[in-house]
């Protein structure tokens, strides 16, 4: 860590708790880096270093950074309207969304996630007339209380409740939320998951799930999950909602449940959607459904939904991507490949046992002898060594999100790669060295 950034972080601190914006910065993180400059999938740091951007503000900047035709859309829909409540880019926002992702037939815009994921178990409830939803171990559905964390105590009443050392569990939360409102059980599973329906099923307003378990160390549907979760929401009545904050934009533009073909009831998106450069989250689904706002019977309210910077930016992303049968994105995921498959040559002639599952685009590593098959084997023993990669690889300037995970953008290119290749080697050998010691 170098002077600039230190002194900056110090006087940044005095004000803003932790000197961060969020908590669920990793422990490497403790002094943040501070920007001063992007291009591509480059970053530059106050002290002038320079960084590959696998990081991506948790996933969002997906454009990357100083995209020209982006920023272009930004400054002209700026320099015609600012801040209304409807205008003229809302229709392109809208007919692209609905015409890519098979469920939105009907769309509502929010800001964030967490709030948009509020305003979908809203209106599910209110449309079965039933008040519990059901959630999996180890997904995140944003950082509202009744969402976040969570442990199932005794198996056969399955109810979350916090537990001591929870790094998603939280001092504050409104007392009992989670076992009042929710069930939750382990993903994957669909012996559990019938045992599940077969219980509690006739009382159930919703199912809430990643459609791949992205944020549990990006794990992929087992052949039939998702399946099995449609057929029996469809037969016990309850609606299902793909949370594709993650999966959206990054696994093609209709979003993880045109690429598995299974269509949700519902679907939240967000970061990536606006692009990278402003907020927007977006609650679609199925008309039937989503005409409960129609009627206003179901409130959805926000000052800024469907700002015009907000819309604009998704009018653009999607065109942006979706140029030439969605070229950018297929040439994303095809040279992030490339990098994940150097990462893994590397830690294997170092003797590092490493695996990169998930999708191109959402794929995370784990420093493991074979790929994770459920979200709950994503334990301490994993997550540590993964932290000691990703800190090293961020020595060498290489950033990547949490929970390792490797987020490309649609600038990523063959001097990327190559950057990325002169690095790895000597990150990967730190990391080796560090995890011979601990474990
Ligand atoms: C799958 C998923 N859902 C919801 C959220 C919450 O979104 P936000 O941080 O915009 O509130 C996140 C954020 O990481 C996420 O990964």
């Amino acid at each position: 860590m170098t002077s600039a950034n230190l002194a900056y972080h110090e006087r940044v601190k005095r004000i803003l708790p932790g000197g961060v914006h969020y908590n669920f910065n990793m422990p490497w993180e403790e002094v943040p880096l501070h920007f001063v400059d992007g291009s591509g999938s480059r970053l530059t740091d106050m002290d002038g270093n320079e960084y590959l951007d696998l990081y991506a503000r948790f996933g969002a900047m997906i454009l990357g950074h100083r995209n020209e035709e982006y920023l272009e859309a930004l400054q002209s829909a700026m320099s015609r309207v600012l801040c209304v409540s409807h205008c003229d880019f809302d229709a392109d926002a809208l007919e692209a969304m609905n015409a890519h992702i098979p469920c939105a037939e009907m769309i509502r815009f929010g800001l964030s996630g967490t709030e948009i994921l509020q305003a979908a178990l809203r209106l599910a409830r209110a449309y079965t007339m039933r008040n519990r939803f059901l959630r999996f171990e180890n997904h995140y559905h944003g950082n509202a209380d009744n969402v976040m964390g969570g442990r199932v105590v005794d198996p056969r009443v399955p109810t979350p409740f916090d537990f001591r050392g929870d790094y998603r569990g939280t001092a504050g939360r409104a007392d009992g939320i989670m076992a009042e409102q929710s069930y939750m059980i382990p993903w994957n599973d669909i012996e559990r998951l019938e045992e599940f329906f077969a219980e509690y099923g006739d009382t159930l307003a919703c199912v809430l799930t990643e459609p791949v378990a992205v944020n549990g160390g990006s794990i992929d549907p087992a052949p039939g999950f998702l399946e099995r979760v449609r057929e029996l929401c469809t037969e016990h009545g309850v609606v299902l909602i793909f949370d594709e904050m993650i999966t959206g934009m990054r696994l093609g533009l209709g979003g993880a449940q045109q690429q598995l073909g299974v269509i949700p009831d519902l679907a939240t998106f967000g970061k990536a959607i606006g692009g990278g450069g402003v907020p927007v989250s977006a609650l679609v689904g199925r008309r039937e459904i989503m005409r409960l706002l129609e009627s206003k019977k179901v409130i959805h309210a926000g000052t800024y939904n469907g700002y015009p910077l907000g819309t604009a930016a998704v009018a653009a992303t999607f065109a942006i991507l979706g140029r030439d049968d969605q070229r950018p994105l297929r040439q994303m995921r095809d040279r992030v490949g490339e990098l994940q498959r150097v990462l893994v040559e590397t830690a294997t002639e170092a003797g590092l046992p490493l695996v990169v599952q998930g999708p191109a685009g959402v794929a995370a590593f784990h420093c493991a002898g074979q790929p994770l098959a459920t979200p709950a084997e994503y334990g301490f023993d994993v997550m540590g060594k993964d932290i000691l990669l990703a800190a090293a690889l961020q020595r060498h300037g290489v950033l990547v999100s949490s929970v390792s995970r490797i987020y490309p953008n649609a600038q990523l290119s063959d001097d990327d790669l190559e950057f990325f290749s002169s690095r790895v080697g000597k990150a990967v050998a730190e990391a080796k060295q560090s995890i011979d010691e601990i474990y």
